[in-house]
């Protein structure tokens, strides 16, 4: 506890929280899902997620990481011996996406520099299928199980540089990269949002991305697909926010950090589908389709819809390419190196190792494992790996969490003093019942079935 490392500044807690935030969800996962979601009107689901969900629930973990001091299962085991799994759980969850989360980066590396040049051709889909040593299929007979060079290379990259950061520290390693990579990735993603909106077509991709279809706002699926993108996307349950705010000083405003990371992360989510539907309105336009047969989310927006949108390009389209990709890089690393933290710092308070040998023996395993998505067929590995998480994850935990912090172990008042004393913004009723009432009854009926979270 004495020793325990800690953020040089508050700017450097700031960067590396919503570095973790502001990841795939926001450029790829947000635009689709509020488009089919209502449009415009997706942003009133979206906006109470964000105020009785997202900021409560960050609150609450910047609380626990502030005032147990540790990773997410000692935080846990000090809260009561008997939640410690709870920790472990979501340490375990936050291992499985490393994994695949290291693999896509690697794929956006590759993609980056294909871009110059537009090596990946006319037809885009097949490119990727190429890429990745598959077919529409499936994976050639005999070939399952063989590595793609040109994803293994890139792979072995991301994790050299996420553990090279993580072996440097909390302050020297997470810290420094985040204060890099966070307004890089800021100034990178404006200039391209502010070319897309300038492309013929953007207002037709912006109409379709904002028209509001009120009528969806009755239907409960899109009150789950709010609640579930404010959860993936704010990085909660994972471990994560409960890791980082172990480092924070003793006297840290949690509160007001918290609506900074929310808004900060949801002005992104903005952002990134202003960008999006902009380039969407300009394809659509080119390939004279109207803007619905053109979108997509995840693997689909990102690897089969940009490479054509770059294809046709106005001027300069390696360079726009490029950074369409290095922004994918720079969003998805600085989440990377939040996901790898929590068995980190897991593993090193548990077995009581140096963090170095935390690193080496945390990382080396998340490496070997995700070395299967590199193989030929690894694309099914990774429908697998998200199956399991929205099966297992989110959910799952963030409702656990809530229902034994708030109604097993009764803690919540504790907290909500503990946070008090720290912060500008004093927690009252609404931050009570967000979390007593409202975040349980979404989440367990997310939980029981009624609705699949795609998270790629
Ligand atoms: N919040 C990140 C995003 O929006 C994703 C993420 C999820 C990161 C879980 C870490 C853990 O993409
Ligand atoms: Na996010």
């Amino acid at each position: 506890m004495e020793n325990r490392a800690q953020w040089g500044t508050r700017l450097g807690f700031i960067l590396a929280a919503v570095g973790s935030a502001i990841g795939l969800g926001n450029i790829w996962r947000f635009p689709a899902t509020a488009y089919e979601s209502g449009g415009g009107a997706f942003f009133i689901p979206y906006l109470i997620a964000l105020l009785t969900a997202g900021i409560p629930l960050l609150i609450l973990e910047f609380s626990l990481g502030h005032k147990y001091r540790g990773s997410a299962p000692l935080t846990f085991s000090r809260l009561s011996k008997k939640t410690e799994w709870l920790g472990w759980w979501a340490v375990f969850v936050s291992f499985v996406i490393s994994t695949y989360y290291a693999a896509i980066i690697a794929w956006a590396i590759m993609y980056s520099y294909f871009a110059f040049g537009q090596k990946w051709g006319a037809d885009t889909e097949t490119f990727l299928y190429d890429f990745l040593g598959i077919t529409a299929e499936g994976v050639e007979p005999g070939k399952a199980g063989v590595f793609v060079p040109e994803v293994l290379i890139p792979l072995l990259i991301v994790w050299a540089v996420v553990l090279f950061v993580l072996f440097k520290g909390v302050r020297k390693g997470i810290e420094v990269a985040n204060r890099i990579f966070i307004p890089a990735l800021v100034v990178i993603f404006l200039i391209i949002v502010l070319r897309a909106v300038t492309l013929e077509g953007a207002a037709e991709g912006l109409t379709a991305f904002f028209s509001p279809d009120f009528s969806k706002i009755a239907d409960p699926s899109v009150w789950v697909a709010a609640y579930g993108q404010i959860f993936f996307s704010l990085s909660i349950a994972f471990a994560i926010m409960i890791t980082y705010s172990s480092y924070l000083d003793k006297k840290s405003d949690i509160t007001g950090n918290a609506f900074i990371v929310g808004f900060g992360n949801s002005s992104f989510e903005l952002l990134a589908g202003i960008g999006v539907f902009a380039a969407l309105g300009y394809l659509a336009g080119q390939l004279g389709e109207p803007v619905q047969e053109v979108v997509a989310g995840g693997v689909g927006l990102a690897f089969v819809i940009f490479p054509l949108i770059i294809n046709e390009f106005p001027g300069m389209n390696g360079l726009f390419g490029f950074l369409f990709f290095a922004s994918l890089v720079l969003a998805g690393m600085s989440s990377l190196i939040s996901i790898v933290e929590t068995y980190v710092a897991g593993f090193s308070e548990k077995f009581n190792i140096s963090r170095s040998k935390a690193v080496l023996f945390g990382g080396g395993l998340a490496t070997l494992v995700s070395l299967l998505f590199a193989t030929q067929g690894g694309l099914f590995f990774l429908d697998a790996a998200d199956y399991f998480i929205n099966q297992f994850g989110v959910a799952f935990i963030g409702l656990v969490e809530v229902v034994v912090v708030v109604w097993f172990l009764r803690k919540l008042g504790d907290l909500q003093d503990h946070a008090n004393s720290v912060s500008s913004i004093k927690l009252g009723g609404w931050w009570k019942a967000s979390l007593g009432v409202i975040t349980p009854i979404v989440l367990g009926y997310m939980m029981f079935g009624l609705f699949k979270l795609n998270l790629l």
